[in-house]
């Protein structure tokens, strides 16, 4: 008898959960179909991400179980966060014995388990693999250079990823072109929205709403959606200042919505610059299917998130990107991308045009189909046929 594969799935952070959720579904699935495959699996979170809203609301919009492990990781410097989940996650290793760990994205725990993985000799799989931005001072852009440097399985979302990998010693055989996991929660979740009245951001939390004091107001039909977390734009007191002045700019012809991400709550506090969201409808961090009920129908998205660059692209949304390089060319090159910059300047600018009709038709990206976690499972199980 066939020996029986065992995978270990990792999420740390809220942008990981999204990406986990299809493989889950894939893998219960076929655990019911007549001939089923030879594997097991566990699910390991490592507590990257704890606040209600940046990480249990997922489990329940994307209908995954609770994780076999929590290794309660926390917040903290890179090297404390990353060494924290490298001691926990060994542990797991060590006890679970896996054939292969899966990882996904970019964040510390992406980094903290490969590495953990790798060095106890399991096989370790990377989706989303390839992106680069080529900007070194994006801590993502070094874990992924680190996760792709050492994964076994490289599954890439976009043509660039895999000529990236080829460019830095890859071989084909390792590279699989599956399309984008992401799409896959995106389509999923779309069904459940569908029931819902779209467009009405709901209050999950109220301890923010005091803090940030807005009430979320009525959607009007033309709206803006804006998501801004990263540390280039959010931990300096003059560029936050300058994108929030930018975006009150905007709300004299359009309502803003945005959801507030618990890094740039704190700076908007210390920085002293809530004066700047007067006119923004501040909300806390919403739920996954509460925040794409919003962004869905709105006119425009401004953000600095790499996934939601590419599901603005799936459905079509106008998104201006506020920074200066991104490490998913397609969703400039095909989809309805446009990368602003992060001064308030270069974000006006883009506006303008926009408001001027100048807007992108983009087209979706090859294999964004909704089966990704099919392609990928098919290869993990061993039952696929290599092109
Ligand atoms: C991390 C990822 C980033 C990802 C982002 C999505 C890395 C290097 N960065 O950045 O790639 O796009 O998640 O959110 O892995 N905090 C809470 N509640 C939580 C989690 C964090 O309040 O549940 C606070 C922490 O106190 C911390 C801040 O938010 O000060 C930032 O959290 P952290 O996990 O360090 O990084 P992110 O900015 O979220």
């Amino acid at each position: 008898m066939n020996h029986r594969q065992m995978i270990l799935l990792v999420a740390g952070a809220r942008p990981n959960f999204m990406k986990i959720a299809p493989l889950i579904h894939e893998l219960r699935a076929k655990s019911h179909e007549p001939r089923s495959i030879n594997v097991t699996w566990k699910l390991v979170h490592t507590g990257q991400h704890y606040d209600y809203e940046m990480s249990k609301v997922f489990f329940k919009d994307f209908d995954i179980p609770k994780p076999n492990f929590f290794l309660n990781a926390g917040s903290g410097s890179h090297a404390e966060q990353t060494s924290r989940v490298m001691l926990e996650f060994e542990k797991v290793c060590l006890k679970e014995k896996p054939d292969i760990v899966v990882v996904v994205g970019d964040v510390n725990s992406t980094l903290a388990c490969s590495v953990t993985a790798k060095k106890l000799t399991i096989k370790v799989a990377h989706v989303e693999a390839g992106l680069r931005s080529r900007d070194m001072t994006m801590p993502e852009e070094i874990n992924r250079i680190v996760t792709d440097s050492i994964s076994d399985f490289l599954f890439v979302t976009e043509k660039s990823g895999a000529e990236n990998l080829l460019r830095e010693g890859k071989t084909k055989k390792q590279i699989h072109f599956v399309g984008n996991i992401m799409i896959d929660t995106l389509f999923y979740s779309l069904k459940k929205v569908a029931s819902r009245h779209a467009g009405k951001p709901k209050k999950t939390h109220s301890m923010n709403e005091k803090v940030m004091g807005c009430e979320p107001k009525a959607v009007n039909r033309d709206y803006a959606v804006v998501t801004l977390h990263r540390p280039s734009n959010v931990d300096d007191r003059e560029k936050l200042g300058d994108i929030l002045s930018a975006l009150q700019t905007i709300s004299r012809d359009m309502d803003i919505y945005f959801p507030v991400h618990p890094r740039t709550e704190k700076n908007i506090r210390k920085f002293r610059l809530k004066h700047l969201t007067g006119s923004l409808v501040m909300l806390p961090p919403q739920s996954y299917i509460d925040f794409l009920s919003l962004w869905k129908d709105a006119a425009l998205v401004l953000t600095d998130s790499g996934g939601l660059q590419e599901e603005t692209t799936a459905l079509g949304i106008p998104c201006f990107t506020v920074r200066a390089n991104t490490e998913r060319p397609v969703t400039i090159e095909e989809g309805t991308n446009t990368l602003v910059g992060t001064t308030g300047k270069g974000i006006l600018k883009a506006y303008r045009k926009f408001k001027a009709g100048k807007r992108k038709n983009g087209r979706v990206p090859r294999l964004w189909d909704g089966k990704t976690a099919g392609r990928i499972v098919k290869v993990l199980s061993g039952t696929s046929a290599r092109k």
